[in-house]
């Protein structure tokens, strides 16, 4: 049975994620004494970060335990307005006291193919490939497309099962990106999508109660082997749903 969990509107859903970050940080710290997390980008999470650099969640955390990286980035550098590093940095980094080393940014400023393959060293230095370990946290958006990370429909990245990260060239916005792997996501303990607005209502019922179709809708990848996924939506996005199902 999917978990999916509704909340009222867009603040209580970031509320709720904010909840679900200092508790899987929490556990994540006391069994192996470091949390390690991948933020999504885009503008969902910006109210996410903004409850997290305040408190009360902010005095919740073990903040220099914590590893932060990214699910995807654009291809700018770190300081343009589409960077979802920038993002990261203003409403989450500037407030709290993160070690700058444990903070992987998506070099958007390097050749999309050498930034993919460095941010794959760091990965695989990160995390024990034969133990299939992954992140203790995965934030992840859903765009009305059905897109997730910066796997786009049609693109070369959402049939990637190999690789940890890849460049994906995006033709519909002309332009290139970072992205995890939907494989390596799903070494993950813990994936959380955020999904809110009534624009994401349709795509959230094919993509939740329709035929499978990763091509056209690639947030079908997400299935974590050995971990768990929450749908965290709000009720306009929600609209659309077959309730009985839920
Ligand atoms: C990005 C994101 C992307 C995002 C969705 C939803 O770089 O844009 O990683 O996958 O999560 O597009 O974006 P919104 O939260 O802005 O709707």
């Amino acid at each position: 049975m999917t978990d999916i969990r509704r909340y009222p509107d867009a603040d209580a859903l970031a509320d709720a994620a904010a909840a679900l970050f200092v508790q899987t940080a929490s556990d994540s710290i006391a069994a192996q004494g470091r949390f390690t997390v991948a933020l999504s980008g885009g503008s969902t999470p910006r109210t996410l970060h903004a409850l997290l650099a305040a408190e009360p969640y902010r005095g919740r955390v073990a903040w220099p335990k914590v590893h932060v990286f990214w699910g995807d980035e654009r291809a700018v550098p770190p300081e343009h307005p589409d960077s979802n590093y920038r993002m990261a940095r203003e409403t989450l980094l500037d407030h709290v006291p993160i070690p700058e080393a444990q903070v992987h940014r998506m070099h958007g400023d390097l050749e999309p193919q050498v930034a993919a393959d460095a941010y794959e060293a760091t990965l695989r230095a990160t995390f024990d490939e034969a133990a299939g370990d992954g992140f203790d946290l995965v934030f992840l958006g859903m765009g009305d497309d059905g897109h997730t990370l910066s796997l786009f429909p049609g693109t070369a990245a959402v049939g990637e099962t190999r690789r940890l990260c890849v460049a994906n060239h995006v033709d519909k916005l002309a332009s290139w990106r970072i992205t995890l792997t939907a494989p390596f996501v799903n070494r993950a303990k813990n994936v959380a999508f955020l999904v809110a607005g009534a624009k994401k209502a349709a795509t959230l019922k094919r993509v939740l109660q329709g035929p499978r179709d990763v091509e056209a809708l690639p947030a079908q990848l997400i299935a974590p082997v050995g971990g768990h996924l929450a749908w965290l939506v709000d009720e306009a996005a929600a609209a659309d749903l077959d309730r009985q199902a839920l």
